[in-house]
């Protein structure tokens, strides 16, 4: 028990995030507006009970070994947790919290975002009206492909991945989904389900990457996958960028095997393969999944409750485990 836990907030967070932690705890936070280097992280946090911090803050082991030992909790102010080494942290003692679940509608609607400005050519648009050279409505111009009555294939039907297959039946779409475990009758709600990635390839018109990233899942996207889509299909990432093979997606849009790719997250960030800022088949967006404010506020509320009650002697439901 703990009743005036320390708290260090890595993240350049909005303010009414931020507020959230300060006016709770006794809190010291990243005022740089920059990501903090690994080394000035472990210094900030010196002395303090827990650290806030975002998915591009990476703890790898010999991270983990330098934190500072009063720290009995680290947040991860994100769903995914691949940015640290989990077994680390549990050998030395530290809780992991994380924000799943708060952030599951605003993934799926960029999941959609996604999909439809990759189908429907948005970036060629908009190219069009900010460059000024739209010539007027032609018959020909910026044919895209159906969202609507195509075959959706969502790899990961977990939380958000249920949530992008739900809008699924106002666009008239058959969802499909692979994971490692199929899910029962209600949660699958008439998906249909595949035992491999390779089959839900061949019934995917849109093929959604939904899955958390683990070293398992690195370049699961590959070339053997993505020659697999149907004709004219759409490969988009919600995820994490590693889990598609860069090369081969890059060549799969260039070739046209793959017609259109819609990407939130990239290998890398920011430093993408420059590639992708050239083709005009890639719909890509900075890493925005889950960046409303309301989500993002709920974010916040969910770590500062479970960092309540940890210090107070409770089991936070957002424990990673
Ligand atoms: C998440 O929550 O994992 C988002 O991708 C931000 O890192």
């Amino acid at each position: 028990m703990n009743t005036n836990p320390k708290i260090y907030v890595a993240c350049n967070f909005p303010p009414e995030v931020l507020a959230l932690f300060t006016t709770r705890f006794g809190a010291g936070y990243n005022d740089t507006g920059r990501v903090l280097h690994t080394d000035e992280l472990i210094e900030n946090a010196q002395g303090m009970d827990a650290i806030v911090l975002t998915a591009t803050d990476r703890l790898d082991k010999t991270a983990v070994e330098r934190l500072a030992p009063s720290i009995k909790v680290v947040c991860t102010y994100s769903v995914g947790n691949d940015h640290l080494d989990l077994d680390a942290l549990q050998a030395k003692g530290i809780a992991v919290l994380s924000t799943p679940d708060v952030l599951d509608e605003a993934c799926a609607d960029t999941a959609w975002l996604l999909m439809l400005g990759a189908a429907r050519r948005v970036i060629e648009g908009i190219d069009l009206i900010r460059g000024g050279t739209w010539q007027g409505w032609s018959p020909r111009q910026l044919i895209g492909r159906d969202v609507w009555g195509s075959r959706l294939g969502i790899l990961g039907m977990g939380r958000i991945g249920r949530a992008i297959a739900k809008r699924a039946r106002g666009f008239d779409m058959a969802v499909h989904y692979h994971n490692r475990n199929r899910l029962g009758a209600e949660l699958e709600a008439g998906a249909q389900y595949h035992s491999s990635l390779e089959s839900l390839a061949r019934h995917s018109d849109f093929l959604c990457i939904a899955c958390p990233a683990s070293p398992s899942t690195r370049g699961l996207v590959n070339a053997s996958i993505l020659q697999l889509l149907p004709p004219d299909a759409v490969v988009c990432n919600i995820s994490r960028g590693d889990i598609i093979c860069d090369e081969d997606l890059l060549q799969a849009l260039k070739t046209g095997t793959v017609a259109a790719a819609g990407l939130d997250v990239f290998a890398g960030e920011p430093n993408i393969h420059p590639e992708y800022r050239q083709l005009p088949n890639v719909f890509g967006l900075p890493h925005i999944g889950s960046s409303t404010l309301r989500t993002r506020l709920a974010m916040g509320e969910l770590l500062c409750s479970g960092l309540q009650a940890w210090f107070s002697g409770g089991t936070p439901s957002n424990r990673v485990r």
